[in-house]
């Protein structure tokens, strides 16, 4: 079972996918969590040249590098802990790139489709769960950091991005799960877990 996060920058899908685990540990599942960009010492690494370093990367680069780090996390991380059964939950997946990428850089977006099968091994998520919530309550909880490389793009960016996750739900209502960012962490909390729940009773986990 396969289970994903996405959503703006500050969305707050860290949190919660902490708070899924926690529970879903308590539970007795067999989970684990995992990221992307990273997730393998290789991606990892990349991650931490890829997002800090102050660098000039074009977005064919941008999108090459990030279907690297993810043939590497399917292969050596995500489709063995599938294949024994585990409910993996990854902070951010195979959408990202459309929405960041195709959306977001202007990359075509049958290209971004034809590499993400590829590189997933046609994985796909069983859930997704996108976390909706204004740019600039995002931006804000962020401005406390240290920006990355895509935190100090510009606003409209950023609602490109938010448009775009809003578009890729809505073209697949049956996998996603929108959930507004704006609530309380708790309310969100219970909304996911009622959902996962149901989902792993449906698949008789
Ligand atoms: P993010 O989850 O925002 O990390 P953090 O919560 O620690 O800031 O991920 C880092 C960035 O990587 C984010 O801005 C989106 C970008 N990204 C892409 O552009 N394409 C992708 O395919 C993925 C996986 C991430």
């Amino acid at each position: 079972m396969l289970i994903t996060f996405e959503g703006i920058e500050g969305s707050g899908k860290t949190t919660q996918i902490e708070l899924l685990y926690n529970h879903l540990k308590e539970k007795g599942y067999e989970v684990i969590k995992t990221r992307e960009p990273g997730g393998t010492a290789f991606g990892e690494a990349l991650r931490r040249i890829f997002l800090h370093e102050n660098l000039n990367v074009l977005p064919l680069s941008e999108l090459l590098v990030f279907m690297a780090m993810r043939a590497q996390h399917v292969e050596e991380l995500i489709l063995p802990a599938l294949k024994d059964g585990k409910v993996v939950l990854c902070d951010r997946f195979v959408d990202a790139s459309y929405a960041y990428q195709g959306y977001g850089r202007g990359i075509d977006l049958g290209i971004i489709e034809t590499l993400n099968r590829f590189v997933t091994k046609g994985v796909r998520p069983n859930l997704t769960i996108l976390l909706d919530c204004p740019v600039k309550k995002g931006l804000q909880r962020k401005a406390a950091n240290v920006m990355d490389r895509f935190e100090k793009e510009n606003i409209a960016f950023h609602q490109r991005i938010k448009n775009a996750y809003l578009k890729l739900a809505g073209e697949e209502p049956k996998r996603f799960l929108i959930v507004d960012g704006k609530k309380r962490v708790e309310d969100i909390e219970t909304i996911i877990r009622k959902k996962v729940e149901n989902l792993l009773k449906n698949y008789g986990i």
